[in-house]
């Protein structure tokens, strides 16, 4: 689930996986650890950050053309030193690290055992180092069809990397639900688990498929399926931008990609709308365009963010383009044995594209014969090649655990979505159309408006920084904003949060109310104004504390709240886009104060590829 790197080639290892390690650490992990080879495999390992693993290998051999690196996030057994990976196989000869679960980990795990296996740590990973060797010594087989033989008995997630010390010219990787891509560099290769660490050495990469195991060394690179079939692999042209990934001034990155939304939503719909014409051309979409419009049912699947962001989407396919839209949890929708009829669209959106109940939730309705569509923001992704077509977000890399510029990017690849399907099945006239992308693409500019409030915003943070609970209340468009906001001050500030539609407060939720109770309120000038101008009255009367995100120059409201923070006047199903920059700079600033670890969560991480 967390990061894995991997380097062969003429240079020393040890500086290019610590780099590595770095550029990876905005996935949240618990621990962190390397592998080197040249004729001995020396493995250092422990609990705690790349700058403890650092410190713990100063003095000592770090040489190595060959090496391998990991941060886990641990699923099985503790973070501590001993099930940090690497993790050597009994007898010394294999060295793994991996990303997932291997499920019947007990079961193999258990004749290993019978075999005279000795176990030191709880994980499942070090089964897998065991196997691995068992097969290679048993069967006498080389590193490669020890490792291929040892896949075909693991159930489970596995991004796998390995090296063997009976062959120590060569790295072994393979992937199933959980991503690897090989950085192919002059004469030398990379290894890791998305494209971030091997951005700056090289842009041609080659994303691997499930079931496919890569061997490199310095006679070249070899794909095959686990069956031994030969695969030639494609080589993609990743386009990131090494800047993306560096904070630049910022203090952190969280902060830095909450200001960046102007530009990465801008990327958004950059070459899609026309400015001049403001027409929407979605090329990722154009072909499934006439099933698309003629489908009875869209059900979108996502986790988290994407959820919220879905839900967006949900209002807007409803109120422009007339469609039955259904929103689901992916782990839900995914085991629930749902109908799905293949005139039905599914659309699994996902920033990581990597999400494991996404991947499934889309690989089952794929079976029904649904159309299958992505909305992810990273390229080359397993979601977006699992899809028969889509969208991506272009919102760059993003570094902080904590969703900001993907969800803003997702709603806006919704929104366009959402009007070109209302303009297709003719249920809003071409003027209204143009006059709604005209709003759209001034959507930057009122972000930007919305920025210059963090001062404001942050003497609000300093205020509530020791709340212990929080309630957000939204109505309409802005009902999955304040599930939204709640989720970033969970998150990033471990501050108890629930974002509720706000009328459904009276129906339980009031009893939390007294004058300890920071109410965020999402009270924008829509047609629910005057419903939620009463829902305020109803917290003050209980002496609830008031926090109102308010259109420019309202007041009534300002009358009433304890604070108000103004966002610029843009339409109202527009107003997600702009409406939920207040909340994450709150919880930013409020979770800064804490002390907290902003950018890496505790227990969270950045790409959850296991269920
Ligand atoms: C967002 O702040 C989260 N940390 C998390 O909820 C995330 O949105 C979720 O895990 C889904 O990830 P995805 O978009 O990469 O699929
Ligand atoms: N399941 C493995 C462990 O707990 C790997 C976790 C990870 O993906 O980092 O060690």
């Amino acid at each position: 689930m967390c990061g894995i790197v991997g380097y062969i080639g003429n240079r020393t290892a040890y500086p290019i996986l610590v780099k590595g390690l770095q550029r990876l650490e905005y996935r949240g992990y618990d621990s962190a650890g390397i592998a080197l080879l040249d004729d001995e495999i020396r493995v250092y390992k422990c609990k705690g950050k790349v700058r403890d693993l650092e410190q713990l290998t100063k003095g000592n051999n770090i040489s190595g053309n060959i090496g391998i690196g990991h941060t886990r996030w641990a699923t099985h057994g503790l973070p501590n030193d001993i099930n940090a990976h690497p993790h050597k196989s009994m007898n010394g000869k294999f060295v793994v690290v991996h990303n997932g679960i291997i499920e019947n980990y007990t079961h193999l795990k258990n004749t290993l055992k019978k075999r005279g296996y000795k176990f030191v740590s709880e994980t499942d990973t070090e089964v897998l180092a065991n196997l691995i060797e068992s097969i290679y010594l048993e069967n006498k087989l080389s590193a490669e069809n020890a490792v291929r033989l040892a896949l075909t008995k693991v159930i489970g997630a596995y991004g796998l990397v390995v090296l063997c010390v009976d062959e120590p010219d060569k790295i072994i990787g393979s992937r199933k639900g959980s991503p690897l891509v090989v950085g192919v560099g002059n004469g030398e290769y990379y290894l890791a688990s998305d494209a971030t660490p091997i951005v700056e050495y090289t842009d041609r990469m080659i994303y691997l498929n499930d079931e496919e195991l890569v061997v490199l060394s310095a006679q070249g690179l070899r794909v095959t399926t686990l069956d031994d079939v030969q695969k030639n692999p494609t080589i993609t042209h990743v386009d990131i931008n090494i800047d993306n990934i560096d904070k630049g001034d910022f203090e952190h990155f969280m902060l830095k990609e909450i200001y960046e939304q102007p530009t990465s939503i801008y990327d958004t719909f950059r070459g899609r709308v026309d400015l001049n014409t403001h027409q929407i051309n979605l090329g990722g979409i154009n072909e499934v365009m006439p099933r698309l419009a003629k489908a009875k049912r869209i059900i979108i699947v996502a986790c988290g963010t994407s959820y919220h962001a879905g839900l967006v989407g949900e209002y807007l396919f409803e109120e422009y383009a007339r469609m039955s839209v259904e929103v689901e949890y992916a782990s839900e929708f995914r085991y629930r044995n749902p109908i799905i009829e293949p005139d039905d669209v599914i659309i699994a959106i996902s920033q990581s594209g990597e999400t494991a109940d996404t991947l499934a939730a889309i690989r089952m309705a794929k079976e029904k014969g649904a159309l299958i569509l992505g909305i992810c923001n990273v390229a080359g992704s397993s979601i977006p090649r699992e899809t028969h077509a889509g969208i991506y977000t272009h919102a760059g890399p993003e570094i902080g655990v904590a969703s900001t510029k993907a969800f803003t990017a997702q709603v806006m690849a919704l929104t366009m979505m959402a009007f070109v399907m209302a303009r297709k099945r003719n249920k809003i006239s071409a003027e209204k159309f143009e006059q709604m992308v005209g709003d759209l693409v001034k959507i930057p500019d009122a972000i930007t408006e919305m920025l210059k409030e963090e001062k404001n915003i942050k003497k609000i943070a300093e205020e509530y920084k020791n709340a212990t609970n929080a309630i957000y209340l939204g109505r309409g468009y802005l009902y999955p904003v304040a599930l939204e906001g709640a989720l970033k001050l969970k998150e990033i500030s471990y501050i108890h949060a629930e974002g509720y539609p706000a009328a459904e407060m009276k129906h339980g939720p009031i009893a939390l109310i007294d004058n300890n109770m920071p109410v965020f309120v999402l009270a924008t000038k829509d047609k629910y104004y005057e419903k939620v101008v009463n829902n305020i009255q109803e917290v003050k009367a209980r002496q609830g504390k008031v926090i109102a995100i308010v259109s420019k120059g309202d007041e009534t409201i300002r009358k009433m709240a304890d604070h108000v923070i103004e966002v610029p006047n843009v339409d109202e199903s527009l107003m997600p886009l702009v409406a939920v920059v207040p909340l994450q700079i709150i919880s930013y600033h409020i979770a800064v104060m804490r002390g907290c670890n902003v950018d890496q969560p505790r227990n969270l991480a950045k790409s959850v590829t296991v269920e």
